[in-house]
């Protein structure tokens, strides 16, 4: 009982009109690649003015392209533009609308031209400018940890290894730790763009053309360093997509690592920071809580783009030169990666800026845990002429008799520190607090104040010039 129009009953499901449905439904990216739309348009506008100046198409069809496109464009961002997957993608729909407008002369636009380097140069386009705006967003939460970093250069907060404490430290340095981080994913968003540079439009199929073209006027016309140096690369490579999501998925990954920070510091048992209410929230059952989920959005949110990297390398590991249908799946990883990182990197801009520190809290929690411990067996190295290790040791024991007295280490009397090592003086005191060891940390990259100044004065005239 088969009938052509209608759904095959093995397998046609919720296809009401047999095959042709479903390879359209599979086949079409119109609902994602209509995000390209400005892009296309731009591409097309290039290459028609190209192919005018080079005479393998008239002035007169190519002004009357030029006004087709630009009349799309104004139909698209007004909202009155009808999207059609049967016309399959972008490029089709604009293409067919193109017809309808100014007849014939659409047909010329393509020449010297296939959808394999359209797209590519539509999705490069896409990228490059996105990989602009993530520049800039990460210049500006840059900016808010160096303010931070500027007003507790001098702030002690205890430094952490395995989440327990270790040695105190300055809340400005680690802020600048971030700013370290987030700095190495500018220059990686610097590095892709470098790479991306390079027009592919022309490549047509896989081949290049015969028409005389001019690929260098184009790449110039959309703004690109030259023309790609090989046509079936052109078509082939997505390299930049690539580029882009792994530079998405470690900055994530520094963001994910910043949220979870937050997440343990605003804690009521840390109490090192509070979020402003614009990033929190309340429990709708418990009055007391202010619940980070701006901070743990951030931290789930690097799955996504985890996976929108590992879906796209997946795509393209197996695929034989030059274009396959499958790199269509391109996009949607980019796209969703992309909104994920704005959000994020906005989010945790605003958050650091806005964020209380308290500094009585740090500075509690930077004396507990013998954080200074480290500073007595340096002391017994460089006073009392120790080797490391046996300062180690006999550090130890204090450490043990403050256990058992349960006191801080500068509070064990200096008859107590005899008994352990009679080399011990007065003067050991000077490092036993948490002040002191903080000032201590001069050499470079350190935690002392001035250094931390140091740090932060290079990173306001490295960012001024990024
Ligand atoms: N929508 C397609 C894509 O995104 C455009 C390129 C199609 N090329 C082709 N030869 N079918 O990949």
């Amino acid at each position: 009982m088969s009938d052509k129009k209608t759904s095959n009953e093995m397998w046609g499901g919720r296809f009401a009109s047999g095959p042709a449905a479903i390879m359209e439904a599979i086949n079409a990216s119109i609902d994602f690649d209509r995000k390209l739309y400005a892009q296309d348009i731009r591409g097309s506008l290039a290459h028609s003015v190209m192919l005018a100046e080079t005479g393998i198409i008239s002035a007169e069809d190519q002004s009357r392209i030029a006004h087709g496109l630009n009349t799309i464009l104004e139909e698209i961002e007004a909202g009155t533009f009808t999207f059609s997957a049967a016309r399959e993608d972008i490029h089709m729909n604009i293409e067919a609308r193109l017809a309808e407008l100014i007849g014939p002369s659409a047909g010329r636009l393509h020449t010297a031209r296939s959808r394999n380097d359209q797209v590519a140069v539509d999705f490069r386009l896409w990228v490059k400018e996105e990989l602009t705006r993530t520049a800039e967003a990460l210049k500006g939460l840059i900016g808010a940890f160096l303010a931070r970093a500027e007003d507790h250069a001098g702030t002690i907060m205890p430094g952490f290894t395995h989440l327990q404490s270790a040695q105190p430290v300055t809340f400005g340095h680690h802020c600048m730790a971030y700013v370290e981080m987030f700095g190495r994913d500018l220059s990686r968003v610097r590095d892709a763009l470098e790479r991306l540079d390079e027009s592919p439009l022309g490549a047509a199929a896989l081949a290049g053309t015969g028409f005389p073209i001019d690929r260098t006027m184009t790449a110039e016309a959309l703004g690109f360093r030259g023309p790609t140096r090989n046509s079936i690369d052109s078509v082939s490579d997505r390299d930049f997509a690539l580029e882009f999501l792994s530079t998405a998925a470690i900055c994530a990954t520094h963001l994910s690592r910043l949220a979870e920070e937050i997440v343990i510091w605003s804690t009521p048992q840390f109490g090192f920071v509070r979020l402003s209410d614009s990033f929190s929230t309340g429990s709708s059952i418990m009055p007391q809580k202010k619940n980070p989920d701006a901070a743990e959005l951030v931290r789930a949110k690097t799955g996504r783009i985890n996976g929108d990297l590992l879906a796209l390398l997946t795509v393209m590991k197996g695929l034989p030169l030059a274009y396959s249908k499958d790199m269509q799946e391109d996009k949607e990883a980019v796209f969703d990666a992309a909104e994920a990182l704005e959000l994020m990197l906005a989010a945790m801009t605003g958050m650091v800026a806005d964020m209380t520190v308290d500094k009585t809290a740090m500075r509690k929690a930077a004396g507990a845990g013998y954080a200074t411990a480290t500073d007595l067996a340096d002391w017994l190295v460089r006073v009392a002429g120790l080797p490391f290790r046996e300062a180690h040791h006999v550090t130890g024991r204090a450490v043990a008799l403050a256990e058992d007295k349960k006191s801080a280490l500068e509070k064990l009397t200096l008859e107590e520190l005899q008994a352990i090592h009679a080399g011990i003086t007065e003067d050991v005191y000077s490092v036993l607090s948490v002040r002191n060891s903080v000032r201590s940390r001069t050499s470079f990259g350190g935690t002392a104040p001035a250094e931390v100044r140091r740090q932060i004065r290079y990173w306001k005239k490295r960012l001024a010039r990024a």
